[in-house]
């Protein structure tokens, strides 16, 4: 079965790697923890500690860190802080060992200039990192965990979040953690013209997303691209 899986998964990156100087595609599973109910516990296999920054609240130190382990530029990482997301790192003793990010805010992209929309009592987790030499011990799942509670200690009643077919190590934690899947994106693009094609099944993409580009991208653009139909560009 995971052999199939393994395959399978092959069969479909290499198709999309074929194709890519013409189209390219993405298809992703939105899961939904409700934080109203029992929240899981993480399985990681040795203990791992964690802590959530956000705000004012130690960010020079979250900033240092995420930084540290090396998958993310600065700029990024500035970004996120200043849009006033929450950052949850797991540490091993006192070092850093991966991190997973939580918006607040509508507007991150998915792909393809399909950006979230985030209701006042919810937020969206998204990116979460391991290094390399320490995957397969249960770290994501702290982080994982961690934001869940913060989050519901913040008084959000529901948190999102996206996961790409074709990556099994993050799938992996889904099934885990039992987290329930309330829609499947597909967007293809077209390159060169841009064309973009965008199907949800389980919920309408507009219940969860909008399309268009935000802030210096719609202005350079000439405001060509903000609030794109669903169905294409
Ligand atoms: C996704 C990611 C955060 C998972 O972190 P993690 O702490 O290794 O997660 P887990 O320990 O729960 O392992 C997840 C799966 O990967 C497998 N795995 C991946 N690399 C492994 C390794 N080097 N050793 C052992 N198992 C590994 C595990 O067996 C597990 O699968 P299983 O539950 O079917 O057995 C990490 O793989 C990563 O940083 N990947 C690159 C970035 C990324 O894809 N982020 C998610 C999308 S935003």
């Amino acid at each position: 079965m995971l052999r199939w899986r393994g395959l399978f998964l092959f069969f479909l990156l290499t198709i999309r790697e074929i194709f890519r100087p013409i189209l390219y595609w993405y298809i992703f599973h939105i899961f939904a923890r409700d934080l109203k109910k029992p929240l899981p516990e993480p399985f990681a296999k040795e203990k791992v500690d964690v802590t959530v920054y956000c705000g004012e609240n130690n960010s020079e130190k979250a900033r240092a860190e995420v930084l540290g382990m090396g998958d993310l530029p600065a700029a990024e990482i500035e970004k996120r802080l200043g849009r006033g997301d929450a950052v949850a790192i797991a540490y091993d003793e006192s070092k850093a060992v991966g991190y997973m990010w939580l918006t607040f805010t509508s507007g991150m992209e998915l792909a393809f200039d399909t950006r979230w929309m985030v209701r006042s009592d919810e937020g969206v987790k998204y990116d979460s990192f391991v290094p390399r030499k320490l995957r397969g011990r249960g770290i994501h799942s702290v982080v994982s965990t961690a934001l869940d509670r913060y989050a519901r200690e913040r008084g959000l009643a529901m948190l999102f979040s996206s996961i790409s077919v074709l990556n099994a190590q993050s799938m992996s934690l889904a099934k885990r953690l039992k987290v329930a899947k309330t829609m499947t994106v597909i967007l293809v693009r077209v390159r060169g013209v841009k064309w973009t094609w965008r199907k949800a099944t389980g919920a309408p993409l507009e219940s969860r997303f909008s399309v268009g580009l935000v802030g210096h991208e719609a202005a350079a653009s000439g405001g060509k691209g903000r609030a794109a139909s669903v169905s294409g560009e």
